[in-house]
């Protein structure tokens, strides 16, 4: 056991096989005899693990700063989780963002924006809707990137139809058409989701990985109520169809669950979901899957545009998780947590899965660690004042 618990760590450190790695170590786990000289060991493991990351970003940070200078960008629904972050680096790069929310008027829409560094000289607010054919068009004109961000992103809808599918579908649509009529446009980086990729029936187990050939499917969806799914699948779809009837230049990114510190003041669909496992939760879900830190899909979106040669989809997972394992880790991290003991169910653990990390290597992202960006998440809820403990 010490010999697959070295070999694991060996492996994390050298960031080989990094998804393997952290299996094995979680597996290790949950042998109870090892427990004891585990728990010894992961905090060491982890403050190794964790300082090259931090110190190597810091670094990257200063050597990219201003590499989007004089360059002018659109990013949609600006004020979401994923878009705060990534107005926050475009500025940081040095780019002017030219942004759109639904309501200029409401300070938890826009405060948090209008703070950011760079801000005052850089940033742009606009007020755009999805079903609002045109909205974007102004916003567009002279951008030489859209990043569209902007869908509804929850999963319980009455009517999906209204709720989810149009807007996702029709204002994908409306951005897009805007954007093929303004030729300063260069490229158009879409935010997709892991959500059109594996909904699709096919097993995943320890053996399989995922990547950008996978699919999901509409009739898998549709037959199991998966609205949201189905909402970015056909979203996905129509602006493949739409930018390859009208040569657009088009970059989808598809994160899996996304966790990170939020930047806005209220609480997001993937932040609600984390929350509810460290808010007094009895038990937590048997389910496995992918998970991945808000700054690397940000700053994923931002490669999407900078690197010429990106094309395609880029699958954004830093690692699949069951609840299980994220409950330890939680444990490991914050003792004083009430967590939840048990699953959910009887049943044999759902298995975890392995999503290829090749394409978005590729692109240049080297991924922040699970156990950075689960600490970061409850340090962030902790701040805004949606846990305490
Ligand atoms: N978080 C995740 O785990 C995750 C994973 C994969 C993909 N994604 C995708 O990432 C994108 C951003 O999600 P997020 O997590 O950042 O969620 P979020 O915080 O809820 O952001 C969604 C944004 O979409 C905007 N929006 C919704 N309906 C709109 C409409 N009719 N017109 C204009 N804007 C509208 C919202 O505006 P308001 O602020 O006005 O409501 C908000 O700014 C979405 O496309 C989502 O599908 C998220």
């Amino acid at each position: 056991m010490a010999v697959k618990f070295c070999t694991a760590v060996a492996a994390i450190y050298g960031r080989v096989k990094l998804d393997v790695a952290i299996a094995n170590v979680l597996s290790s786990i949950q042998k109870a005899s090892d427990a004891v000289f585990l728990f010894g060991l992961l905090p060491l493991c982890i403050s190794v693990r964790l300082r090259p990351n931090t110190e190597k970003r810091e670094q990257e940070g200063r050597r990219e700063t201003m590499s989007g200078s004089g360059k002018v960008v659109c990013v949609t629904g600006a004020s979401g989780y994923i878009a705060s972050w990534l107005v926050k680096l475009l500025l940081q790069r040095g780019y002017t963002v030219r942004a759109t929310v639904r309501d200029l008027t409401d300070p938890k829409k826009t405060k948090h924006l209008r703070a950011l560094e760079g801000a005052n000289e850089r940033l742009h607010l606009f007020k755009a809707n999805l079903l609002e054919e045109g909205s974007f068009a102004s916003v567009i004109e002279g951008c030489e990137g859209v990043f569209h961000t902007a869908s509804p992103f929850y999963m319980h809808a009455a009517d999906p139809q209204t709720e989810l599918i149009d807007p996702a579908v029709k204002g994908t649509l409306n951005v897009l058409s805007s954007c093929v009529k303004t030729p300063s446009v260069r490229r158009v980086v879409v935010t997709s989701s892991m959500a059109t990729v594996y909904y699709n029936g096919r097993p995943r187990t320890p053996n399989v990985i995922v990547d950008e050939t996978w699919f999901s499917s509409v009739e898998f969806c549709k037959q199991e109520k998966l609205w949201y799914q189905l909402s970015k699948i056909l979203a996905e779809e129509a602006a493949w169809k739409f930018s390859k009837d009208n040569s657009i230049d088009m970059v989808t990114i598809h994160p899996a669950f996304v966790i990170g510190p939020l930047l806005q003041p209220t609480l997001n669909a993937s932040a609600a979901v984390f929350l509810k496992l460290i808010n007094g939760s009895s038990t937590y879900p048997n389910a496995s899957y992918g998970l991945v830190n808000v700054k690397d899909v940000a700053m994923a979106h931002i490669l999407a545009f900078e690197v010429p040669s990106a094309s395609g989809r880029y699958c954004l997972v830093e690692s699949v998780a069951h609840y299980s394992d994220i409950v330890k880790i939680l444990h490991e991290q914050y003792p004083a947590l009430k967590l939840p003991e048990m699953c959910a169910d009887d049943k044999p653990l759902v298995p975890i899965y392995h999503v290829s990390r090749e394409k978005a290597k590729s692109l240049g992202i080297d991924y922040i660690l699970l156990e950075t960006s689960i600490m970061e998440i409850v340090k962030s809820l902790k701040e805004k004042g949606f846990v305490s403990f």
